[in-house]
């Protein structure tokens, strides 16, 4: 029934058995250490008959969790966890993607077990002031991205998402409104986008031929004075250029401009960004956003607006999101857009799956 969805896709050497993904989603279960639990095992296998299944948001470093219970990959002590994960998402039919992450200013002391904040500069998000980075503390996090990438590869992973996007550390650096800097790191989107692309190729050369390196790329802000949409697709070209396989589009910092909603269709800003950038581009796209039935993300790729559809909340509401939209699409349990997603802390509350 959904030709476009539920066709094989060829994506840089391996075939997913469909085009829908499950875009990284943290559930905050890891252990204060950043090792994987039965529960995070249990909530991936869980997920059924998506083509590609990228987890959660890891970090590459102790200072740059997000979240106390935030995956790691900072130690070689997380290669058994992970390739444990990674094995369990495969034997779903699933390709195993992974977020490897930095939260720079966006988060605090409390969750990063007292470690100083970084970023490009000393702007806050409220919460804690974080430290300007030094030329040499940038190439430590360009290395630590890397040797992160390097155990994720080993533990089998076959698709390395770069987080670039929502206001995180690779975001505070694009964005005019976090970096503030004089040097080669800030001013110009050429110097705002180094640092990106400078993790890209770190990421890209360590990983070879061994996965495919992708980045998900905020494309614009929707704070006054931040990324625009057009900086942003020049930047997506960059890292084009400098070899990524895939691009997984979502917003920067304050999510996506609103006045990106076209009245005459009901896809998300979020998807738009990913249709715009999709002309720009000859790389496979990943569009997300707001997508609860797979009449949607048929439709969204018939009109070309992405190549693979990422399905978030609706496939924490139902699990089987994507068997059933081969079998019995009726039968999904839809999201109800609840606002705040209580799968962030308590999975155990989404009306959905009652
Ligand atoms: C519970 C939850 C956790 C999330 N965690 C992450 C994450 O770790 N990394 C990331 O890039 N986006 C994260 N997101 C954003 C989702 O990947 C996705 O972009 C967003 O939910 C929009 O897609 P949807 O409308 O299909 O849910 C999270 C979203 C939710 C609801
Ligand atoms: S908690 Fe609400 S928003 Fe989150 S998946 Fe469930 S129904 Fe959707």
């Amino acid at each position: 029934m959904y030709t476009k969805l539920l066709t094989k896709y060829a994506l840089g050497g391996n075939t997913l058995v469909n085009r829908i993904c499950l875009p990284p989603m943290a559930v905050w279960a890891a252990t204060e250490s950043g090792h994987v639990t039965d529960y995070i095992l249990q909530h991936y296998s869980g997920v059924q008959g998506v083509g590609l299944a990228i987890v959660e948001a890891t970090a590459v470093s102790p200072e740059g969790r997000l979240a106390k219970l935030q995956l790691g990959a900072w130690s070689d002590d997380h290669i058994p966890g992970l390739k444990q994960l990674a094995t369990a998402i495969k034997a779903t039919g699933a390709l195993p993607g992974i977020q490897i992450h930095h939260a720079g200013r966006s988060t605090n002391r409390e969750k990063t077990f007292g470690a100083e904040l970084v970023a490009p500069s000393a702007v806050t998000t409220g919460q804690d002031i974080p430290m300007a980075l030094t030329i040499a503390g940038i190439e430590s996090i360009v290395e630590k991205y890397a040797t992160a990438a390097a155990r994720v590869v080993e533990a089998g992973f076959k698709v390395i998402e770069l987080h670039g996007a929502h206001g995180y550390l690779i975001s505070q650096f694009l964005s005019p409104t976090s970096n503030l800097r004089n040097d080669e790191y800030g001013g110009t989107l050429e110097n705002r986008a180094r640092f990106a692309l400078e993790v890209f190729t770190a990421v890209k050369k360590v990983v070879g031929s061994k996965a495919l390196v992708s980045m998900r790329l905020g494309v614009a802000d929707s704070v006054e004075g931040g990324l625009h949409l057009g900086d942003g697709v020049q930047v997506a070209r960059w890292l084009e250029t400098a070899g990524a396989d895939l691009l997984h589009i979502s917003s920067g910092i304050g999510g996506a401009p609103q006045q990106l909603r076209l009245d005459h269709d009901d896809f998300s800003p979020l998807l738009h960004l990913a249709a715009t950038v999709k002309q720009h581009v000859r790389i496979p796209v990943i569009g997300v956003g707001s997508i609860r039935k797979p009449d949607q993300a048929e439709r969204a790729l018939e009109l070309g607006m992405a190549d693979i559809i990422a399905v978030g909340r609706g496939i924490l509401a139902d699990p089987l999101w994507a068997a059933k939209a081969a079998s019995q699409p009726a039968s999904i349990s839809l999201c109800r857009g609840c606002r705040p997603c209580g799968h962030f802390k308590h999975p155990f509350s989404c009306p959905a799956r009652q």
